[in-house]
């Protein structure tokens, strides 16, 4: 760790509040002078500045060094453009906080020491605590708060979605072990997410203390539930959640991926704005999750095509949400690693040439 002690830096009064920023007033469902956007993963493989600092430092290295991690938080807003940074991180970041021997494993993912699979496993766990556990990167909140010229998003995975990892043991494809679990064992399912929520409550309340301006939840893997396992089994632990994360102050972003079908259920369990993935159109997506703002959805994929295409399908997002307030503009999941830069500034300014969103226009 380098840089001020943690004491000292969340001691540092924090710079003022920024309510007028484009993507913190479109969270808040407000009309704008020009639609916000910001790409999840936009801090990564696609930079070449990335890459270079990838060279010789791991993602763990790189969350654990508070100036580096601020530096590769930074570096997609400098050359971009866009409204919003993101806090570089990943969501197994917090789990080593409750006692979770995990790697990321080059061309896979989170590969975890030992799976949670018993009572016994859940019940080892450990109580989280922020300054014990994360101290560098919310020493890096506060170098980006006071640097960062936009809001910065703070993070964290969903507990469906980390829950996955840690029954799993590592990255899968259909969640055999986790979905065994949550029916066979459903005092052990509940135990496992009540501990996760409580996590992630304690960890994001940090993030705000230290800085963040917003907060994303990521649930990227939801979209394998039904949507009555989703009622049943999964509800009430995000409305908790949600509950715990509106007491922080800062707006909140609910996203998953393949959701479609259960996107009235994720609104009704809490978040600001919903997050669409490009599966469905912007405007069905809005009409199901009722009075929210939205955010997403071109297909990433589209970025590594002609800018032709990009521009059509960009277009065509934007033409559905029709300069209704509450419209972030995002790809439906994060950029893909192969994304040309270029590709992706040219969009932030297409999107901001669109023009205003307007009351007259809900
Ligand atoms: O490009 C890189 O080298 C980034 C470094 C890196 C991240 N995660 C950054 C990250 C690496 C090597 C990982 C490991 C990882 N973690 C993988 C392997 C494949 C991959 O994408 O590199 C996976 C699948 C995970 C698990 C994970 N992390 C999920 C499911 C999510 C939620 C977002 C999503 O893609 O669905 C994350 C979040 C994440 N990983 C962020 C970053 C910087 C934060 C979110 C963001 O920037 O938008």
């Amino acid at each position: 760790m380098n840089g001020l002690p943690l004491d000292d830096a969340a001691m540092k009064p924090l710079p003022a509040p920024r309510p007028d920023a484009r993507f913190l007033r479109t969270l808040r469902g407000l009309p704008v002078d020009a639609t916000p956007v910001w790409f999840m993963r936009q801090a990564g493989r696609a930079l070449p500045e990335y890459r270079r600092i990838r060279e010789h430092a791991t993602l763990l290295e790189i969350t654990r060094d508070a100036a580096l991690c601020a530096e590769v938080t930074l570096q997609p807003v400098r050359r971009l453009g866009v409204d919003a940074a993101i806090l570089f991180a990943d969501i197994t970041t917090p789990l080593a906080g409750i006692g979770v021997a995990f790697d990321i494993v080059e061309g896979r993912g989170p590969v975890i020491e030992r799976p949670i699979r018993t009572m016994a496993d859940v019940e080892a766990l450990h109580v989280f605590d922020a300054v014990t556990s994360v101290a560098p990167l919310l020493e890096a909140i506060s170098i980006i708060r006071s640097e960062s010229p936009v809001p910065l998003i703070g993070f964290a995975g969903a507990p469906f979605t980390l829950a996955c990892y840690l029954v799993e043991g590592g990255p899968s494809r259909d969640f055999l072990h986790t979905k065994r679990l949550m029916h066979a064992e459903p005092e052990t399912w509940r135990l496992l997410l009540d501990r996760l929520v409580a996590m992630t409550i304690a960890y994001l309340g940090a993030q705000v203390a230290a800085g963040v301006e917003a907060i994303q939840i990521f649930d990227s893997w939801v979209g394998g539930l039904s949507p009555l396992d989703y009622e049943r089994r999964l509800w009430a632990h995000m409305r908790t959640l949600f509950d715990g994360i509106a007491t922080l102050g800062v707006p909140s972003i609910h996203f998953g991926v393949g959701t479609s079908g259960i996107l009235a259920q994720q609104a009704s369990a809490g978040g600001d704005a919903i997050g669409l993935d490009w599966r469905i159109a912007l405007s069905e997506g809005r009409a199901l999750v009722g009075d929210r703002a939205v955010q997403g959805n071109l297909d990433p994929t589209l970025l590594l095509g002609p800018w032709d295409a990009t521009e059509e399908a960009a277009r065509w997002v934007l033409a559905q949400n029709n300069h209704r307030p509450g419209h972030v503009f995002n790809l439906g999941h994060g950029v893909l690693p192969t994304t040309d830069p270029d590709h992706l500034a040219r969009l932030v300014d297409l999107v901001h040439a669109h023009g205003p969103s307007s009351e007259a226009a809900r």
